[in-house]
């Protein structure tokens, strides 16, 4: 088989090519249309420099399942990479953070199979009258033809509330959960090393915060929150401080940053695509394919990250061992070829359930469940109070590659 000494796609100027910049995930529609650029141009792309070092970028739907469906060639390990196109920065003795998405199999899987069972279908069933009382509740409570921000009062609570019942957080500190959330995922910080260092205290609180409440439950008898389930499975009873702390980060991030932007993206689509909302607001029964629409349509983090372990290829492309190959999701879930009129919002849209927004493959969001329970409950009881919600100014974006979603948004709420 002949070598691939150069890269197979067209090179495209790093202006394009380098996503990585938060500042540019400010500009949205531009960000968009370098990923239609991307795609045009080919599925996997080099990008020789950037502030994060040279990286592929695997841009359309097929090749990120393909990367997602090689574990042992394209691997997770955060000794190795980690999963964001962020590396490590040993050189400021930053501590690893071992949590299990980063991790590969064997011992990926079991460290999973310790938290499945929060997850479970029984388990939405249980959670669900609960979810649909404190979003009632929330959303009688949002005062009618007055600004407020979406984000913190509705999109943050309902997801920082939830978390906290998962953990059976003490309800009157959830906000910490939302706190160290957004620390944890500060990319302002990750690139002054002043506010890392103050990030990294943060992170340690909340380990200390969480130690104690994992210390009364390992000698208490176990219960079905997360901090219990964690404290008494034979693979992470043992965990190392570390290990405890990237665990938690890991939970707290995907319950938190996720879902929230979904909420926030319900609000977005409502104002860019009102036909198309309307009619999903008309007829109840579209609302669960609707949510795995958003959920697309959103994508509340961006990309994930492999490393390379072996030499191998990727669509024509020769990957070499310990190269960053970066997961597209927002551009996979905006592929032509997979999708029609992909950036619009279509609640019927017959195949809205092959996005990539969760992932693929052993590592697939393990909360995808409690995230579609909790944006369909949201939708259902808008629906219900024929709830409208209009942008009352421009939305903030995260600054982020990452966590791809909104800081702000200003609304207007009335009722149709
Ligand atoms: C719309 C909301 C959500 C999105 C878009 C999302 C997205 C993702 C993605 C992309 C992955 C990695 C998949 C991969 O590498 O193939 C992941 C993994 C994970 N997510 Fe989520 N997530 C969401 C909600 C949640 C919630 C509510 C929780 C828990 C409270 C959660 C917990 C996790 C965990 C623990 C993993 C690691 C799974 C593993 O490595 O096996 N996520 N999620």
């Amino acid at each position: 088989m002949a070598t691939l000494a150069q890269p197979l796609a067209p090179q495209l100027p790093l202006e394009i090519l380098d996503l990585s910049k938060a500042q540019d995930w400010l500009e949205y529609r531009n960000i968009l249309e370098r990923f239609r650029i991307l795609r045009a141009a080919g599925p996997v792309h080099y990008c020789p420099e950037s502030g994060v070092g040279p990286y592929w970028s695997v841009v359309t739907h097929h090749h990120v399942m393909e990367v997602e469906g090689r574990p042992d060639v394209f691997s997770s390990r955060w000794d190795v990479g980690g999963i964001t196109i962020f590396d490590r920065k040993p050189e400021v003795d930053e501590p690893p953070l071992p949590m299990f998405i980063a991790m590969d199999r064997p011992e990926h899987t079991e460290k999973r199979r310790t938290v499945a069972p929060a997850f479970t279908p029984a388990e939405m069933l249980r959670h669900e009258p609960l979810v649909r009382r404190r979003t009632a509740e929330l959303l009688d409570s949002l005062p009618l033809g007055e600004p407020f921000d979406w984000v913190d009062r509705v999109s943050i609570e309902l997801t920082t509330g939830m978390l906290a019942i998962l953990f059976d957080f003490p309800w009157e500190d959830r906000r910490l959960l939302t706190f160290w959330s957004d620390t944890a995922t500060d990319v302002e910080a990750f690139e002054n090393p002043e506010r890392d260092k103050e990030r990294w205290a943060v992170l340690y609180e909340m380990a200390a915060y969480f130690m104690r409440l994992w210390n009364e439950r390992k000698d208490a008898e176990p219960r079905p929150d997360l901090i219990s389930m964690l404290a008494h499975a034979p693979a992470t009873r043992h965990m190392s401080p570390q290990e405890f702390m990237g665990n938690l980060v890991l939970l707290i991030v995907g319950g938190n940053d996720t879902t929230r932007n979904t909420m926030s993206g319900a609000v977005m689509a409502q104002n860019l695509w009102p036909d198309d909302w309307n009619r999903m607001m008309a007829d109840p029964a579209l609302i669960e394919n609707g949510v795995s629409e958003l959920i697309r349509w959103q994508t509340p983090l961006a990309h994930m990250r492999r490393t390379a372990l072996v030499d191998t290829e990727l669509a024509g492309q020769r990957i070499r061992a310990g190269d960053k190959v970066v997961m597209w999701y927002l551009s996979a879930n905006r592929d032509e070829a997979v999708f029609l009129e992909a950036d619009r919002f279509l609640p019927e849209r017959p195949n809205a359930r092959r996005h990539l927004s969760f992932g693929f493959g052993i590592h697939r969001c393990v909360g995808a469940r409690l995230a579609e329970l909790q944006v369909r409950v949201l939708l259902e009881e808008m629906q219900r109070r024929r709830l409208r919600v209009t942008l009352a100014d421009e939305p903030v974006r995260v600054y982020s590659p990452f966590v791809h979603g909104f800081r702000k948004m200003p609304v207007v709420v009335d009722r149709a």
